[in-house]
C-alpha cells in the first residue's frame, strides 16, 4: 500500500518516473522538459515501441537510458484538450498505481495541473488520492504476502505545492474513513460480529470526538424494537445498536441521521439461503459500515456540521431460537409486521432502527444504506447504488455528489402502487410482496416509507456496488467502501456554510 504522498513543484530523481502523452502522440509539457532533459530519449522510445493507437490511461514502460530515473512509465492522457474532472483524475492516478506498483518503490508523477488542463493546482491531489485508494489491499489472512508490489511512496508534480498538501490532507482523511469501511466489510462473519462491531466503533471513533453509545438487546427490547430483535433471536451472537454522534456545528444548526444495515451475516434464516454464494452475505453489515467509515471521515476532518450515525446490528441465523416465516412482530413504530421470509431481514433491522432515528434525534434528513435486495443487482448492475427518496430535493443533492465522486447512484421510483403487495391479511404491513408483484427492490423501499414518518428520506440500496468482483478503476477486488466519499461530500455541500 502507498505509504508516502509527497509534493514537489520540482522534479524528483534517483527513482521511476511517469510521464504523459497525449492519444495523438504530443507529449505533455512536463514530458518534454523530461525528454529534453534526457536528449530525446522519451520520443524515441515511444517510437521503438509503437506506442500508438491507445486509449485513455493505457500505459507502458521501459527501462530508462539516463541515469536520473530507472523506469519511464508513460500513461496516455485522452485528447490533448481534454479537461479532466476530479473523478477522472482519480482513476489517472488508480491507472498510474496499477501500471507502477510492480516496477520501483518510488516513483515521480510528472503530470501536474497544466498538463491535465485541470483549473486548479491541487490536481496532483487528486491524482495521488487515486492511486492510494486503489492501492488498498486485504491480505491479514494470506500466510504468503504479495512480494510483487514494490510502490510504497509517490512524488507528485505540482506549482504549488501548500494548496496541494491541504487539499491531498482532506482526502487522505476521506480514505482513512474509507478504508475502515473497506476492513470491516472485509472481515469474515466470525471476527465481525455485532459485538465486536460495536467495540470498532468505540475504539476507532471516541479518540476522534464523536460520541459512542452503544445499546444491548434489553435496552432495545425497552424501546420496543422487536422487529429489529426478531431477525436476531436465532443466533448465538448477540445484538448492539450503535450510535455515533458528530457535533461540529452549533447545537441549533440541523442534524443529518445516517442508518445503515448491520446484519453481520445474512443466512437468510428459516428462510435459509442456497448454499451458493451465501459466504457473500458477511457483506450484509456493509450498510453500518459505511456509516462507520464516514464518521470516521467526517471526524477526521473536524467538518463542521452536526451527524448521527446509526448502527443497527444483528445477525441472521437459523436455530430453536430463529423467528419462524408467519411470525408477527410488532415494531417500535407499533405496526405490526407479519414476517412471510425470514431473508427478507434488513428493511425489519431498519424499520427498527429508522424510526428511533426520527423519533430520536429528528433530523432535518434521513439517509439509509443498505445491501437490501438482490433485485437491485439484476436491476442496476454492480456500477450504480439504487436510489428511493420521497424528497426531490435530497434526490438531486446525492446525485449531485454521485457525479463529483464518482460513486453513482441512479433514483428508482417509488409508488402506491407497491403498497398492495405488502398489505397483510394478518397485520399491518407482511415482510415480502405477494407473488404476483414484481420490483423486488422497490417493494423494500416502499416498506421501508412506512417506517420514516414523513421525514425528509433517501434509502440507497448498495448490494450491487459494496464489493466488486473485479477491479473497478479506484479499488482492487473487494470491498469498495462505496458512499463514504459520496455522503462525505453530499455533507460538505450542502451543510457546511
Ligand atoms: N442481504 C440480502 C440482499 C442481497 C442479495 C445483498 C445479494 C447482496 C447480494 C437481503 O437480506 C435478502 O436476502 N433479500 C432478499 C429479499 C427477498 C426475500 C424478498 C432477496 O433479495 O432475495
Ligand atoms: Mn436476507
Ligand atoms: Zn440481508
Amino acid at each position: 500500500m502507498i505509504n508516502k504522498v509527497i509534493f514537489s513543484n520540482e522534479l524528483a530523481k534517483n527513482c521511476s518516473i511517469v510521464l504523459g502523452v497525449y492519444s495523438d502522440g504530443t507529449l505533455s509539457k512536463s514530458a518534454q522538459k523530461i525528454n529534453e532533459y534526457l536528449g530525446g530519449a522519451i520520443e524515441r522510445n515511444l517510437r521503438k515501441l509503437n506506442f500508438t493507437k491507445k486509449k485513455l490511461f493505457d500505459i507502458c514502460s521501459f527501462l530508462s537510458t539516463g541515469k536520473d530515473y530507472n523506469h519511464v512509465i508513460i500513461v496516455d492522457l485522452g485528447d490533448p484538450q481534454k479537461e479532466f474532472s476530479k473523478f477522472e483524475l482519480e482513476k489517472l492516478g488508480a491507472a498510474i498505481y496499477s501500471g507502477a506498483k510492480e516496477l520501483d518503490s518510488d516513483i515521480a508523477i510528472a503530470i501536474d495541473a497544466a498538463d491535465l488542463h485541470f483549473t486548479c493546482d491541487c490536481a496532483s491531489s487528486f491524482v495521488g488520492f487515486g492511486a492510494l485508494l486503489k492501492s488498498w489491499f486485504f491480505d491479514k489472512y494470506k500466510s504468503r504476502k504479495d512480494e510483487k508490489i514494490k510502490l510504497k511512496n509517490l512524488v507528485m508534480l505540482t506549482s504549488d505545492t501548500k494548496t496541494s498538501e491541504r487539499c491531498f490532507e482532506e482526502l487522505r482523511k476521506i480514505s482513512d474513513g474509507i478504508f475502515l469501511t473497506r476492513q470491516v466489510v472485509s472481515e469474515p462473519s466470525n471476527v465481525i460480529y455485532p459485538e465486536s462491531l460495536a467495540r470498532i466503533a468505540l475504539e476507532e471513533l471516541s479518540p476522534l470526538g464523536v460520541e459512542v453509545e452503544i445499546l444491548n438487546g434489553d435496552q432495545m427490547k425497552h424501546l420496543g424494537m422487536n422487529a429489529l430483535l426478531a431477525v436476531g433471536q436465532g443466533s448465538e451472537h448477540k445484538p448492539r445498536l450503535a450510535i455515533l454522534r458528530w457535533n461540529g456545528a452549533d447545537a441549533e444548526k440541523p442534524l443529518v441521521a445516517f442508518v445503515g444495515k448491520g446484519v453481520t451475516f445474512d443466512s437468510g434464516g428459516i428462510s435459509l439461503k442456497p448454499e451458493e454464494n451465501m459466504h457473500e452475505m458477511r457483506y450484509d453489515m456493509a450498510g453500518s459500515g459505511t456509516v462507520l467509515g464516514l464518521l470516521k471521515a467526517v471526524a477526521l476532518n473536524k467538518l463542521p456540521v452536526n451527524v448521527v450515525g446509526v448502527m443497527p446490528m444483528v445477525e441472521n441465523m437459523p436455530s430453536g431460537s430463529a423467528q419462524r416465516p408467519g411470525d408477527i412482530v410488532k415494531s417500535m413504530s407499533g405496526q405490526t409486521i407479519e414476517v412471510l421470509s425470514t431473508d427478507a431481514e434488513g428493511r425489519m433491522v431498519l424499520a427498527d432502527a429508522l424510526w428511533y432515528t426520527q423519533e430520536r434525534f429528528d433530523p432535518i434528513v434521513m439517509i439509509d444504506l443498505a445491501t437490501l435486495t438482490g433485485a437491485v443487482v439484476v436491476a442496476l448492475g454492480h456500477e450504480f447504488a439504487g436510489m428511493f427518496s420521497n424528497c426531490d430535493e435530497l434526490a438531486e443533492q446525492i446525485f449531485k455528489s454521485s457525479i463529483a465522486t464518482g460513486e453513482k447512484v441512479w433514483r428508482m421510483p417509488m409508488s402506491e402502487h407497491f403498497d398492495d403487495g405488502i398489505n397483510s391479511d394478518l397485520a399491518d404491513v407482511q415482510n415480502i410482496a405477494k407473488s404476483h408483484i414484481r420490483g423486488g427492490s422497490i417493494t423494500a423501499a416502499q416498506f421501508l416509507r412506512r417506517f420514516v414518518n414523513n421525514k425528509k428520506w433517501a434509502h440507497l440500496d448498495i448490494a450491487g456496488v459494496e464489493t466488486s468482483s473485479n477491479n473497478l478503476f479506484i479499488c482492487s477486488a473487494g470491498a469498495t467502501g462505496f458512499g463514504v466519499h459520496l455522503l462525505y461530500d453530499f455533507l460538505q455541500k450542502n451543510y457546511t456554510s
